[in-house]
């Protein structure tokens, strides 16, 4: 495992790709795939023992973490290969990650709405002054990762231009933060429980908010490298010269 540090995201992108070979997009969609379904049968087992039974809220419950842990894998591969090198190989899933863990929140927020709709009637549900939070920060982060699964192409990279594609695309992050906010609303006081003398396993939501805040870490000290080279780089080509 070597750090790599002091060298543009962009170009350290580049380098790894050259190196890599990559497979055709429905194989890397189809390793991605099982990889998901592998993550949701251990988060499913992991809710089974837990909550001791199995039914449509546990389902639900599961797609919602894999969605999380998809899209937080995706976002993290940027900055694992820019400061290290043992997940170089793992970057060419990083548009496939987040694209299946869009998916699965699709899935989360149809089921969840399938559910609920047969017992409540949803606005009173979700407009109530205890549910609103989880709705609206679930909802916006909805809503941005369908902007940027939607131009997750190539047609959108041309029209938009590669900087503008890119800037779009760092909203991610607000989705991600507004989807860790959302699973801390529907699940903090299933964490209180635990802390304060609940028996049992743990909510899954304390080991994955550990998960999302290394995510977030990650991309600032990313930032912070990448401004430290650009500023590095424009003092070297200021200098003069000495004879
Ligand atoms: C309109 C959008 C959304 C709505 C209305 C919504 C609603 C809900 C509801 C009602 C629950 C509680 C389910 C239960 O305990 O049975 C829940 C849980 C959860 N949601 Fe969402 N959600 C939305 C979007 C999202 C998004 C975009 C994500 C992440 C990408 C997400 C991640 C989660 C997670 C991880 C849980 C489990 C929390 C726990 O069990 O502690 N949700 N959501």
């Amino acid at each position: 495992m070597v750090l790599i540090l002091g060298m543009p995201f962009l170009k350290k992108y580049q380098e790894i790709i050259s190196k890599t070979s990559i497979p055709p997009e429905a194989v890397l969609l189809k390793r991605v795939l099982i990889f998901s379904l592998s993550v949701f049968l251990l988060i499913f087992a992991y809710l089974f023992l837990r909550k001791g039974a199995v039914d449509i809220r546990v389902v639900n419950q599961s797609i919602a973490w894999v969605s999380v842990i998809l899209i937080g894998l995706s976002f993290a591969l940027s900055g694992l290969c820019f400061f290290w090198n043992f997940a170089d190989k793992y970057i060419i899933y990083r548009k496939h990650l987040g694209l299946v863990g869009f998916w699965f929140a699709v899935g989360h927020v149809s089921l969840t709405l399938f559910n609920l709709s047969k017992k409540f009637n949803l606005v009173d549900f979700f407009m109530s002054k205890e549910r609103f939070n989880y709705f609206i920060t679930g909802a916006l982060a909805l809503i941005i990762f369908a902007v940027m699964a939607s131009i997750s192409n190539r047609y959108a990279v041309h029209e938009l231009g590669g900087k503008t594609w890119r800037r779009v695309l760092r909203f991610g992050y607000v989705a991600f933060a507004l989807a860790t906010a959302h699973f801390i609303f529907v699940g903090l006081t299933q964490w209180q429980k635990w802390f304060t003398g609940f028996k049992g396993l743990p909510p899954l939501g304390i080991a994955i908010i550990v998960f999302a805040l290394f995510v977030f870490i990650l991309r600032i000290c990313l930032e912070v490298a990448v401004r430290l080279k650009k500023k590095e780089t424009s003092e070297d080509t200021n200098t003069p010269a000495t004879v």
